[in-house]
């Protein structure tokens, strides 16, 4: 004969068995759930009690509790895992896919720092009226030296290591000076112009990266002078780095232009107290530039005794480097979202 809790547990585990298949709706199984298994349950007002028992029945009703509790537990996931089921694929077959939903945003993108720089720097010069020139980056040695002032055999070309493509009658474009030769030659003078774009050199290391962009201009018309081309470059220094900037002008020289100067801006960093970025000189070089040479204008038959002009070429990266603080020119071209979402 049967111990009368262990009757009442069987007879409770068929009634909820059979409450459990007549319920449809999820929100009916959390309710027995509750009634089943909850607190105030009969299986727990039985396990409750089991204390009040002798050793012999205490276990044979304890046993079957447990079972009773574990098998309702297992049926109720079932039931729930099914009916879940049940509503989606129901939902689905109504077809009653909500399509005013919003969508989910594909990630956002940001234009790269050096077509930013490239972008601030060009509106300047565009401001000043003047028109942007593309030139190709696969170059004859015409136009990227021969043209510029730079014969074959002439040391100025040790300045600029060159990659030549197959039988060196083309090379990638060791600057964009060429494009300055492109332009006169296409609409002639007066001209104000400048050219953007990515130049190559065989060169690596941390300030040095084998590709990399500049900016050229060019400004020619009857009486242009070297007071024009420090008024120009001064202006672009103060609305890209600041009206306070410091600048000044140094002798160089370039086989394009005579004579010549290097543009450098105060420190931007240590604010001309010297610091490792300016080598403790408190100032940094951003550009070169100069009055145009009378043999360029030869080779695109521009008459030097009625036309003078300036010219600069500007290193892109650099400008980027100094505006944003970045320490090392490879970082512009690992493509490493990390860096490049800062910007
Ligand atoms: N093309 C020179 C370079 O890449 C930079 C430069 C210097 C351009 C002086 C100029 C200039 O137009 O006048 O090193």
């Amino acid at each position: 004969m049967e111990h009368p809790l262990v009757l009442r547990l069987k007879a409770f585990q068929k009634e909820a068995s059979l409450e459990l298949e007549r319920t449809e709706q999820t929100q009916g199984l959390q309710e027995l759930k509750v009634r089943f298994l909850g607190k105030k349950g009969p299986i727990t007002e039985i396990m409750k009690g089991l204390g009040k028992l002798d050793a012999t029945e205490r276990a044979a009703v304890g046993q079957v509790a447990n079972q009773v509790k574990e098998q309702l537990q297992q049926a109720l996931q079932q039931k729930l895992e099914k009916l879940e089921t049940q509503s989606l694929s129901e939902a689905l077959a109504k077809d009653n896919l909500d399509v005013t939903l919003p969508g989910l945003p594909p990630p956002h993108g940001s234009k790269h720092p050096i077509t930013q720089t490239l972008a601030e720097v060009e509106l300047v010069f565009l401001g000043l009226g003047f028109k942007s020139y593309q030139g190709p980056q696969i170059e004859t040695d015409y136009y990227n030296f021969e043209a510029l002032n730079i014969p074959a055999n002439h040391p100025a070309r040790d300045m600029q290591d060159t990659f030549y493509l197959e039988n060196s009658k083309y090379l990638l474009r060791t600057h964009t000076s060429p494009v300055q030769i492109r332009a006169m030659e296409k609409d002639g003078v007066p001209i104000r112009m400048i050219a953007p774009g990515a130049v190559y050199r065989h060169d690596h290391d941390v300030t040095h990266t084998p590709m990399f962009h500049q900016l050229e201009g060019l400004w020619v018309d009857e009486n242009v002078t070297f007071a024009d081309l420090k008024g120009v470059l001064t202006l672009f220094v103060q609305r890209v780095f600041g009206d306070q900037t410091p600048v000044r002008f140094r002798p160089s020289f370039f086989p394009f232009t005579e004579p010549s100067a290097e543009m450098d801006i105060g420190c931007v960093l240590c604010e001309q107290q010297g610091c490792r970025v300016c080598k403790q000189s408190g100032w940094l070089e951003i550009m070169g530039c100069g009055m145009v040479d009378p043999a360029v204008f030869a080779h695109v038959g521009v008459d030097s005794e009625r036309y003078t002009g300036f010219a600069f070429g500007m290193g892109i990266e650099r400008i980027a480097m100094l505006k944003l603080g970045i320490p090392d020119i490879r970082l512009f071209f690992e493509n490493d979202l990390r860096f490049l979402q800062q910007f």
